[in-house]
């Protein structure tokens, strides 16, 4: 057994039906962990929860789950421990990106980032850390990951609002990480910035900012982002998912309040 070994873990994952949560949730699962899928999609994410007995262990499971809802997390998250039989980790995954110039800026599409990607994540550190301090439902503190990008340590055209939200997602992660530690909930709160992935999500930014008139073609925008990148690639769905079992484990056990580039070097 190591550090990183998650046997006995029970964690949530929001966003885990597909893209980089259903690769952390596999990822969580192959390292020992019982894994709970929180997602808005009924119909992919059973089928993603019933997969990740192939990665390892049994009893993982789904529930449904809108972020931006209050009490939806309260419910999301009572099931998922019932089902558990407690929370250990929470990695706060569940995220949107609507590409636009700020000077066409939607305030509809802006407030639904802002919901998702804020709110979302800080309903999640609410919800988890209730349920994890000392007294609550679950109550030997645990650990939560949230999920912010290398978009709140660059300026890359095209993504002003989504960026805002990500670094306030770190700066959130900071004020969350020193207030479990002041209030002693045993909790340990850290994030990290992926770059990009050709998720969905990632694709489709890829084309969205070739439409726009910001690169040639996708495959420009692409050449572009790995051009960046000391590493001289784009990020794997696998890249993301082992630095979030580091996170979520006691190999990083003195983490907290820390933003982890899993980019390549392209934020640096
Ligand atoms: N793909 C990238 O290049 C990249 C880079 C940096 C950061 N990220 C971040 O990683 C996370 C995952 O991205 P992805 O590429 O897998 O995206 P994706 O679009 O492929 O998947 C996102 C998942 O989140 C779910 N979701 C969206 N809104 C939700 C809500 N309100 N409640 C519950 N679930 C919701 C979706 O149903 C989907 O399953 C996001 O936070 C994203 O901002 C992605």
């Amino acid at each position: 057994m190591t550090d990183l070994d998650l046997t006995g873990r029970k964690a949530l994952v929001t966003g885990g039906a597909q893209g980089l949560g259903e690769g952390m949730a596999h990822a969580l699962a192959a390292a020992g962990a019982t894994v709970v899928i929180a997602d808005l999609q009924d119909d992919l994410g059973p089928k993603v929860a019933e997969s990740l007995a192939d990665s390892g262990g049994s009893g993982h499971g789904f529930t449904h789950l809108d972020t931006t809802d209050d009490a939806n997390w309260e419910s999301a998250v009572a099931e998922a421990t019932g089902l558990l039989g407690g929370l250990d980790i929470l990695v706060n995954n569940a995220g949107i990106e609507i590409t636009s110039l700020l000077v066409d800026l939607d305030p509809a599409a802006a407030r639904k980032q802002l919901e998702v990607n804020l709110l979302g994540t800080a309903l999640g550190i609410k919800h988890a850390f209730r349920t994890m301090r000392p007294g609550g439902a679950a109550g030997h503190g645990g650990v939560v990951v949230n999920v912010a990008s290398v978009a709140a340590t660059i300026a890359f055209p095209g993504i002003g609002i989504y960026s805002g939200t990500k670094s306030a997602v770190e700066r959130m992660t900071k004020v969350a990480a020193m207030e479990a530690g002041k209030l002693g909930y045993g909790v340990r709160v850290n994030c990290i910035f992926p770059g990009l992935v050709p998720t969905a999500m990632g694709a489709g930014l890829a084309n969205d900012v070739a439409e726009l008139g910001l690169f040639a073609s996708p495959e420009a925008a692409v050449g572009a982002v790995v051009e960046l990148t000391p590493a001289g690639r784009l990020g794997a769905v696998d890249d993301m998912a082992d630095a979030v079992v580091f996170l979520a484990s006691d190999a990083s056990r003195f983490v907290t309040g820390a933003g982890l580039p899993v980019d390549g070097g392209m934020g640096m």
